[in-house]
């Protein structure tokens, strides 16, 4: 079920922080989409409305990333929970990006982190009576009158019969697990909606889930990473031609005073410092692209022996890759703890489509007083999907970023900061 498998949550907790790996998703029963069902049903863009959603930020401190990494390992994957090359610091700068969903007719409204790392919409129900379930919102399904309770993931609209069978589905994390069924509903970001499935939790863990400040998460990875092809809600918005252009961009503001915000429908010229670049998708699932090799100031490191590969996420706050280069990188960048040669240190650089994503210490060193590391995790991607670079929220800071569902390419251009980046908050 390796298509069907989606790591939702992880990030939650972590999200923010988290939020890496997948977690797998067990569907009891024959009932599971395999890759032949996943049907890219992609057409032009028709129709004509974009929106912007405002996005929280919360930051989280003295979060130990041990913790929050295992959040989103599967269970495969659960083994290999990312770890600090150096671990002395414990505080990162984990911080979770969220904003608001309706769900339902008359509207009921969620706060959802967008995870561009996993595929399902995930919302609790009025049905969890656990603990984390209770001090978020919840969806009540009877309060919708266009909701439909569906039974299998595969027959997204058929309903559940009297008395009829009804999939559970569970998806485990490092820390924690959710089960939930299969609903249908109205779906909107402001203007923009659309009807599709998604997954109403019915049960959750205290650990991580009572300590998220969102309710649930919108996963915006490709369809592979879907439950079944209608669990895509951006799938679903571009099926019904709502969109302006079949794409959705993310500005990260460096500064909590700025304003962050996920555009569907439009990018934003003003968001942008330079010109916008596209590298096309390499492997659909995570929005991956192929890495030509890691530079060190101007000097290629010859790491990648031709391609590495990236999943670009913004349900994580972390840069990570695989040990051995990171190992490497750590040695041939040292960064000193105590901080004294951060102002000598080089950018370091993500080579790739004849362009470099360059990042400045600022950007890859995580400054804590007067202890500085490496915000580079290791983290091992077992293939097929790994080895694997991970670019979050740091990257991504420095970097507009620009998910083209329609050319599936992803296009990144220096972001516009309202601020000097060197003013942290
Ligand atoms: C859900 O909505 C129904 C219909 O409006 C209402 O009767 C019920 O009390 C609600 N349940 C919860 C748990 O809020």
């Amino acid at each position: 079920m390796g298509l069907a498998a989606s790591r939702q949550g992880l990030h939650v907790l972590a999200c923010g922080v988290a939020c890496l790996l997948a977690a797998e998703a067990i569907t009891p029963g024959p009932h599971s989409a395999g890759p032949q069902d996943v049907q890219l049903n992609v057409g032009q863009a028709q129709g004509s409305v974009s929106y912007s959603v405002p996005l929280k930020r919360r930051r989280r401190q003295a979060v130990s990333f041990t913790e929050q990494g295992s959040l989103r390992s599967s269970t495969r994957l659960r083994k290999r929970a990312p770890q600090r090359e150096q671990s002395h610091s414990s505080a990162s700068q984990a911080s979770e990006y969220y904003g608001i969903l309706q769900l339902g007719t008359p509207p009921q409204e969620f706060e959802v982190v967008f995870d561009t790392g996993s595929g399902n919409l995930i919302i609790p129900s009025t049905a969890c009576g656990s603990d984390a379930c209770k001090i978020h919102r919840r969806f009540n399904s009877s309060a919708s009158r266009t909701a439909v309770d569906v039974a299998f993931a595969e027959k997204p609209d058929d309903q559940v019969k009297p008395n009829g069978d009804r999939d559970v589905v569970t998806i485990t994390f490092g820390t924690g697990e959710i089960s939930g069924v299969f609903m249908k509903d109205h779906i909107c970001l402001g203007d923009i909606c659309t009807h599709g499935n998604f997954i109403s939790v019915t049960e959750e863990t205290e650990q991580p889930f009572s300590l998220v400040p969102f309710d649930g998460i919108f996963g915006l990875g490709l369809p592979q990473m879907s439950q079944a092809p209608h669990f895509n809600v951006l799938d679903c918005m571009i099926r019904d031609k709502v969109l302006k252009k079949n794409l959705f961009s993310v500005f990260l503001a460096a500064d909590d005073r700025d304003e962050s915000e996920i555009s569907f429908g439009e990018l934003k010229a003003e968001r942008m410092a330079d010109q916008l670049f596209w590298v096309p998708v390499s492997n659909p699932g995570y929005w991956q692209v192929e890495m030509e090799d890691v530079a060190i100031g101007d000097k290629l490191q010859g790491l990648c022996s031709g391609k590495c590969q990236a999943a670009v996420d913004t349900g994580t706050s972390l840069l990570a890759g695989p040990s051995d280069v990171v190992r490497t990188l750590t040695q041939r960048l040292g960064v000193k703890e105590d901080c004294s040669n951060f102002n000598e240190l080089p950018e370091l650089g993500f080579v790739m489509g004849g362009h470099t994503l360059k990042l400045t210490p600022e950007d890859y060193v995580d400054r804590d007083g007067r202890t500085c590391s490496l915000s580079l995790m290791t983290m091992d991607v077992p293939p097929p999907k790994g080895p694997l670079f991970i670019f979050g929220d740091p990257l991504l800071r420095k970097y507009y970023t620009v998910y083209d569902r329609e050319n599936l390419q992803v296009g990144f251009a220096v972001a516009a900061q309202p601020r000097p980046s060197d003013v942290k908050a």
